[in-house]
């Protein structure tokens, strides 16, 4: 399976995903700066992976002063310089709660044991960085379990009558490159083809950023998954096509709020309505990080928004080839220049339009009164 992000104590890469699917070349992250700027610009993205690479960027820079020495000594020292780093790391993306959620639950960490009594600056930089280490590989276990939980959930409520098969469409990327591996929503679809349940999976191109068509038909094409891959404005004439016959549509979050409200990249909320009109199932996939019980409802959540050229210009190989040792991405304009540009990253799903949200606990319904009930995900008993 592909790997965004490679890590050893000290020592982060990240596939950068600016030049995918055409080349594959890992960036060194050394510096929560160099954290900040790869989360910006977009080499590295998808809710979960962000958040871990921003951790274990500060992760490296803490190693590398240990070893140094350059750290200081004291614990209220350290402790200082890394909410302040946390604090700057946030600032990187707004939308997605897993950046933030994580940032204050290390914090947490490293309070904790800075107020433990004769405690060194090293031992909290420790604290933090064992902690961080953690983050990711527990997101890879929670990724495996989303994947099983919504295979199993799809093939119970989304297949037709006497057949043991579905059609799935996704959107965006949430795979191994979004995540620490296995991924959301691509997880369900790759847990579904593990298990011969799939009989073909659908990715829409994405725009304007196509992380669909550089990054899922890639994850795709390399496991070998049966797939196929439409434009955004191809999605209702997919639903619409009864030889296809989509049983349900998966996607990612970036967070989901206290009521079900989700936010996810852009085109999302269009796929809802369009299931909803066509009798599709449609289902959030997302770990309980993505869950943001302090955001009351879509209408709190703030949606990033995007550079005009993203949507203005399109980037592939230099020569439309791929062939040769030197690719090179270039960018194109596709837009007529002058044109005022509109480009949210992400929209709001609102709850009533999805049948399920799918975490590594299992799959919430709503309830009798047709509302989700989230908070019952975070019982001390779970
Ligand atoms: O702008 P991006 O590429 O970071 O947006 C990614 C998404 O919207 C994903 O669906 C979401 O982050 C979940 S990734 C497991």
């Amino acid at each position: 399976m592909l790997q965004a992000i490679k890590y050893s104590k000290g020592n982060l890469e990240i596939l950068d995903q600016l030049q995918l699917p055409f080349i594959e070349t890992f960036i060194p992250v050394r510096t929560t700066e160099d954290g900040w700027h790869a989360i910006k610009d977009m080499k590295v993205r998808g809710a979960p992976a962000i958040a871990i690479v921003a951790m274990l960027s500060l992760a490296s820079e803490l190693t590398s002063a240990i070893e140094t020495g350059k750290l200081a000594q004291g614990a209220e020292e350290v402790c200082q310089y890394i909410t302040e780093k946390l604090a700057y790391l946030v600032t990187s993306r707004p939308t997605a709660v897993n950046l933030a959620d994580a940032a204050r639950k290390l914090e947490a960490v490293v309070v904790a044991r800075t107020k433990t009594s004769g405690s060194q600056g090293c031992e909290v930089a420790d604290a933090f960085i064992q902690a961080a280490e953690d983050m990711m590989g527990s997101d890879l276990q929670d990724n495996q379990r989303i994947g099983h939980n919504g295979a199993e959930w799809i093939a119970t409520h989304a297949a037709k009558p006497g057949s043991s098969e579905v059609a799935v469409l996704t959107h965006c990327n949430t795979g191994s490159l979004a995540t620490s591996g296995y991924g959301t929503a691509l997880g369900v679809v790759r847990s579904l083809a593990s298990k011969n349940i799939l009989r073909h999976a659908y990715c829409t191109e994405t725009r304007p950023y196509n992380q669909g068509s550089r990054l899922t038909a890639f994850e795709l094409v390399h496991d070998k998954i049966p797939a196929t891959l439409i434009t955004d404005s191809m999605a209702a004439a997919l639903l619409a096509d009864k030889n296809v016959g989509v049983n349900a549509i998966v996607v990612g979050a970036d967070r989901v709020a206290a009521n079900g409200d989700t936010a996810n990249k852009i085109g999302t909320y269009a796929l809802a309505v369009l299931a909803k009109y066509h009798g599709v199932k449609f289902l959030v996939a997302a770990p309980r990080t993505t869950i943001d019980m302090a955001t009351k409802s879509g209408d709190d959540i703030i949606i990033e928004q995007r550079p005009a050229s993203e949507v203005t210009s399109i980037k592939g190989p230099r020569g439309g080839s791929t062939t040769t040792d030197k690719v090179e991405i270039e960018t194109v304009k596709i837009a007529a220049p002058g044109i005022n540009v509109w480009n949210p990253a992400f929209d709001i799903t609102p709850a009533s339009l999805i049948d399920g949200i799918i975490t590594e606990i299992g799959v919430m319904e709503k309830g009798s009164d047709g509302q989700f009930h989230l908070g019952g995900l975070f019982d001390e008993s779970t």
